[in-house]
């Protein structure tokens, strides 16, 4: 593979073909679907950008001068990642936060070998205050004998992924993405509408600084989270303080800790023993891109990848970031009621 320094400029269809090139035996199809990914992002950052325009623009009235009623953007971004995808004849199914059921390829369109997965505007309550949001995605092969993609494609372990990445829309446009082969990270150049590589082999950093935690809910917290995060916060004598960051979009807060070193928790609690964030969805593809960074993800009792997921929109607790701070989860075991099924082992296919 050609060496690439962070002064050379490499877009990201020139990395992925690179990458292509590494496995003699790809047919292209996967890299297709990153490139689909990296469109969807900049249509989605573009309508993300104009959204504080919304209400001059559309003052007038509710609907736009199409006559079509105005949308949510996690629904506009959800259309958009669905029409790029539905006809590229690399998919056989999609499942998206935004639907309830799995979204089939339509009729006379090809059917390809893999499924998608996304949550097509992750921190989207936050839009209205101008917060960065992102699209979160994963991959897998299709494992069922049919043209058409089924349930049993859809739940699989995370561990079985063939790509994962997201997009943030920050002061910049990020594409972070792992095919498993490190973690790469491009910044979108808006004057000529390209993701450049920018971050090359992210590794997050093992010293974290930041814990990223919600704590409103620590009333609902089992005593072992609680006494968990007075060791984060250096209040049990164990270890120095984090520092504090809560962003409220999973997207913003993980890429954050990714860069700089930290950890983000969303445990479970009393009132929500699944805990909020969607496995298929969140935790999965960012587990993906922690592990190829050096990290880990755990869901308090073990690895979220091996979790054998039973239904689309499961939700699980999550813990996610440097390897040591979620390491440090296992010093702090649930009571019984709040541990997952789980099958298979760590690295196992
Ligand atoms: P989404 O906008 O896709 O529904 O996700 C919101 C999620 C996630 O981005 C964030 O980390 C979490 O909700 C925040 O939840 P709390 O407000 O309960 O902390
Ligand atoms: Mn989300
Ligand atoms: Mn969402």
């Amino acid at each position: 593979m050609v060496k690439h320094t962070a002064t050379s400029v490499v877009t990201i269809e020139r990395f992925i073909i690179e990458q292509e090139r590494m496995f003699p035996e790809a047919t292209g199809e996967l890299s297709g679907i990153l490139y689909d990914m990296a469109l969807a992002g900049k249509m989605i950052a573009n309508k993300v950008r104009s959204a504080g325009l919304a209400d001059i623009l559309g003052a007038t009235s509710a609907t736009n001068v199409q006559g079509e009623v105005q949308q949510k953007l996690d629904i506009i971004a959800n259309e958009i990642i669905v029409k790029a995808f539905d006809h590229g004849g690399r998919l056989c199914a999609m499942a998206s936060e935004e639907e309830p059921d799995i979204i089939h390829i339509p009729e006379g369109f090809r059917a390809g070998k893999y499924v998608l997965l996304f949550d097509p505007l992750d921190g989207s309550s936050n839009i209205d205050v101008n917060v960065p949001v992102g699209t979160i995605f994963s991959v897998y092969r299709k494992i069922t004998r049919g043209t058409r993609g089924e349930m049993e494609d859809m739940l699989q372990p995370g561990r079985r992924q063939v790509a994962a990445g997201y997009v943030i829309y920050g002061s910049s446009t990020m594409l972070v993405y792992t095919t498993g082969q490190g973690a790469h990270g491009f910044t979108l150049d808006p004057s000529i509408g390209e993701f450049l590589l920018s971050h090359p082999n992210i590794r997050i950093p093992d010293r974290a600084r930041y814990l990223s935690v919600n704590d409103a809910y620590e009333q609902d917290w089992p005593e072992p989270t609680r006494a968990l995060m007075r060791r984060y916060r250096g209040m049990d004598g164990v270890r120095a303080p984090l520092n504090v960051r809560y962003v409220g979009s999973l997207v913003a807060d993980f890429h954050r800790n990714l860069l700089g070193g930290g950890i983000f928790c969303y445990p479970a609690n009393t009132r929500s023993p699944r805990g909020k964030l969607r496995l298929l969805y969140e935790a999965n593809p960012l587990a993906f891109i922690a592990e190829q960074a050096g990290g880990l993800a755990s869901d308090g009792s073990g690895r979220v990848m091996d979790i054998q997921p039973t239904e689309l929109h499961q939700r699980t607790p999550l813990y996610l970031g440097s390897r040591a701070e979620v390491e440090t989860v296992q010093e702090f075991p649930l009571p019984p009621e709040f541990v997952e099924r789980r099958v298979g082992t760590a690295g196992a296919a």
